[in-house]
């Protein structure tokens, strides 16, 4: 008689016999299936409603090998492979450059916003794809006439002192010193020009040195940086000693074969002007393009694809935001490389709210998950994501990758300054890009109706005879999180050791044996939720990793 889920085995007299291993697994085939529930029965809406991540678990399987053997290269679109399912959302309190070249060093991939313009976004692609693994391409840069004062001022906002003095004070001009931390020190007349204090007895290194190469100058000269400069003595980039000091080794480093280039991905909308952006994007070095609209299955977005594909053939292209089979058949049959999945599941969106349109992200992901497999496209799962758990669950749903904003917005790599919340905390600014503080953001050039639309905010989620701005995101902030060069590294091991748990060794492993049945879910109460959190303390210390 096969037991019941739950029985005791005391009930069936079993316990002498269960206690011998070969006995307990001979028992266990008499089951007709696994415990717990494959995904097709867990996802059935039928049953009990669409789920979201917090609504299921994922039950162990068997440990035979360490978390770290746990490989995490997984396809972002159908040509390109990560060696971590990370990315970072296109916000504008999220992915500039500096997102996206540490995000890219680390084995994910930062999508660059575009409520900027064209020129600013290329130039933001152009400094990832120009990024040397230490070498500093966008050095704090000072003229001969910029004042000891100043010098002080930006090593207060800038946190490092050691700044080169060209001779227009930019960089590509004429290299003539260098001030220090100790140059302006003790130097009490601010009023005085930097050249009064600089060092000009430079130890240089030429372009095209290797960092190994600058390693071993910087190391014997014994200085603090090494400024690199062309045949003309204009500095290109900067090398500093606090940087080599640190881990400059990026094994996971997101680049494409035979390429020395980190990856780059950036959005744009789906209007006739967008075409000119993506021309920008790609001179500048652009490898994917994502689509950026909240409602992907649409006529623009369609022939945008096909632009994209017959223009660009060497650019991979993901569309979205999508929800439903439906709308990925669409995009699939114009041609994406991959798709993004979520409608309403962000953390600063209203969507679901105001238009009462989305869909529960956990339910959303498999179903257009699974349907994109059939074609080889991977899908990220876009939104919602607030631990690590979350990852693991979008991944379970046939997600290949998935992407973050609020859990990214607090880092030392976001866009903007941290500032001091009325509670005392250490914040930074998150909106969402449909929130009315992105729609109008002047910066995009948005300011009056006439230019709404090159602002991505609207371009997502305003039509262009709307009079009205409806907002479908909020404005607001998120606590620090310090620097993404920590934060990745956790995400990615505690991947692995969730992997590990279920007894999987990679996310194609993973999907396997998910779609055979073999690795199972079970659905979680309210209570079940309660119990799963920490509960019963009078008080603790959520201390995440070390
Ligand atoms: P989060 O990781 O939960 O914060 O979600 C980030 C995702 O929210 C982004 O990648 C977008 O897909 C989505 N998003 C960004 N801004 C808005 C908005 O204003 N309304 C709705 N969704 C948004």
């Amino acid at each position: 008689m096969p037991i019941a889920n739950g029985d005791s085995l005391d009930n069936f007299g079993m316990k002498a016999e269960i206690q011998d291993y070969s006995k307990a697994l001979d028992v266990l085939k008499e089951y007709p299936t696994r415990d717990g529930l494959d995904v097709d029965t867990l996802i059935d809406s039928d049953k009990h409603g669409a789920l979201t991540y917090n609504d299921f678990l994922i039950l162990p399987g068997y440990i035979g090998f360490p978390a770290s053997d746990v490989s995490l290269d997984t396809p972002v679109t159908k040509r390109i492979t990560l060696k971590a399912p990370l990315l970072s959302s296109p916000m504008d309190t999220v992915t500039e450059h500096n997102m996206a070249i540490h995000m890219a060093l680390l084995g994910g991939l930062g999508v660059i916003h575009h409520n900027c313009s064209p020129q600013d976004q290329a130039e933001m692609v152009k400094k990832v794809k120009r990024y040397e693994n230490g070498f500093i391409l966008d050095p704090v840069v000072l003229s001969p006439k910029a004042t000891v004062g100043e010098a002080k001022n930006l090593k207060a906002k800038w946190g490092f002192g050691g700044f080169p003095v060209t001779e227009n004070g930019t960089l590509r001009s004429k290299l003539v010193g260098i001030v220090t931390s100790r140059d302006i020190q003790f130097h009490h007349n601010l009023d005085d020009p930097v050249t009064a204090v600089m060092a000009t007895d430079l130890v240089t290194a030429p372009a095209g040195t290797t960092l190994a190469e600058a390693n071993d100058v910087l190391r014997s000269s014994k200085k603090g940086k090494l400024p690199i400069v062309d045949g003309d003595s204009n500095l290109v980039s900067l090398l500093s000693r606090s940087d080599l000091m640190k881990n400059l080794h990026y094994p996971l480093a997101s680049k494409l074969p035979q390429s020395k280039q980190l990856i780059c991905a950036a959005t744009i909308g789906t209007r006739e002007e967008d075409k000119e952006r993506l021309r920008l994007l790609v001179e500048a070095g652009l490898d994917i393009v994502i689509l950026d609209s909240s409602q992907g299955n649409s006529i623009f977005q369609l022939e945008m694809v096909k632009f994209v594909k017959k223009t660009y053939p060497e650019i991979d292209v993901i569309g979205g935001n999508v929800v439903t089979r439906e709308q990925a058949a669409a995009l699939i049959a114009a041609g994406v490389d991959g798709l993004r999945i979520g409608m309403g599941s962000g953390s600063a969106c209203i969507t679901q709210e105001v238009m009462a349109v989305g869909r529960p992200q956990a339910a959303a992901v498999r179903s257009v998950s699974s349907f994109a497999a059939r074609f080889g496209v991977p899908c990220i799962a876009d939104g919602g994501i607030q631990n690590v758990g979350h990852i693991v669950k979008g991944l379970a749903m046939g997600a290949s990758t998935v992407m973050m904003g609020g859990l990214l917005a607090g880092t030392t790599e976001s866009p903007g300054e941290y500032f001091v919340s009325s509670e005392g905390q250490l914040v930074k600014a998150y909106r969402g890009m449909g929130s009315i503080a992105a729609m109008e953001d002047k910066k995009a050039g948005a300011g009056s109706k006439d230019s709404k639309a090159s602002n991505a905010g609207t371009a997502r989620y305003f039509s262009e005879k709307d009079r009205v701005l409806v907002a479908q995101g909020v404005a607001g902030s998120v606590l620090d999180r310090g620097s993404i060069t920590k934060f990745i590294p956790y995400l990615v091991a505690g991947i692995q050791h969730s992997l590990q748990e279920i007894g999987v060794k990679s996310i194609e492993a993973f999907h396997d044996e998910i779609n055979k049945g073999l690795v199972r879910f079970e659905m979680r109460s309210a209570s079940a939720q309660t119990e799963g959190n920490v509960h019963g303390l009078h008080n603790y210390e959520k201390k995440l990793y070390s």
